[in-house]
């Protein structure tokens, strides 16, 4: 992808994370203030300006086989230019599963732009619940010292999979 930087265009390379990638995907995210662990590089993509990661982002999976897009981070500098929008799309299109994400409730519209939607405790999974739970605990106690209190959602974005004709009702069959 291209983005505008200043008067400049410049070209955002977006691909799978590599090993040499692990201290910029730890530093981006922990830089954002976002869950520093279960960083590992195999599960990234990133985004590479002049071969200088700019923004991470990857797909979990839990021990249940649960999926969740996580750790989407961008350096401040390169925020607003669609570099995440572009992280996001790749990362999704790597997934044929449901997947689900946690995000504060600012980042609601921004992530139904990608077709997830809030979903309730119901809905969820146990690790994205049990997750979410310790998300507003922290929020709350944040809450304490912040003006403006968060709250975490969580949100699922369903993939619908395609029936092929020969299993639909009435359909015929291809060979007898
Ligand atoms: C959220 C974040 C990843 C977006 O990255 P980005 O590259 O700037 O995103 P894009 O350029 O693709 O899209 C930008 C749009 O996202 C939305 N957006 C970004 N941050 C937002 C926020 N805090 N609240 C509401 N909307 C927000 C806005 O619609 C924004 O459009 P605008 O720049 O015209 O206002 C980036 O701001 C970031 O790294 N934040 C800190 C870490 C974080 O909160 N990650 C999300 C974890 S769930």
């Amino acid at each position: 992808m291209v983005i505008q930087s200043g008067l400049m265009t410049m070209a955002i390379d977006i691909r799978s994370a590599e090993g040499t990638d692990q201290a910029a995907i730890r530093k981006i995210v922990r830089g954002a203030g976002l869950y520093p662990f279960e960083l590992d590089w195999q599960h990234f993509y990133v985004a590479a300006a002049n071969k200088s990661i700019v923004g991470v982002g990857q797909i979990k999976s839990h021990r249940d086989g649960s999926k969740e897009l996580a750790s989407i981070a961008v350096i401040p500098e390169f925020q607003s230019k669609g570099v995440a929008t572009g992280l996001i799309q790749a990362l999704i299109s790597t997934s044929e599963e449901d997947l689900y994400l946690l995000c504060q409730d600012d980042l609601e519209g921004f992530y139904q732009g990608f077709g997830f939607i809030t979903a309730g405790r119901d809905d969820l999974p146990s690790p994205i619940a049990r997750r979410q739970r310790w998300g507003n605990f922290f929020s709350s106690i944040a809450a304490l010292f912040s003006r403006r209190p968060v709250r975490i959602l969580a949100m699922r974005r369903v993939v619908t999979k395609s029936v092929p004709e020969t299993s639909k009702p009435g359909a015929s069959p291809a060979c007898i």
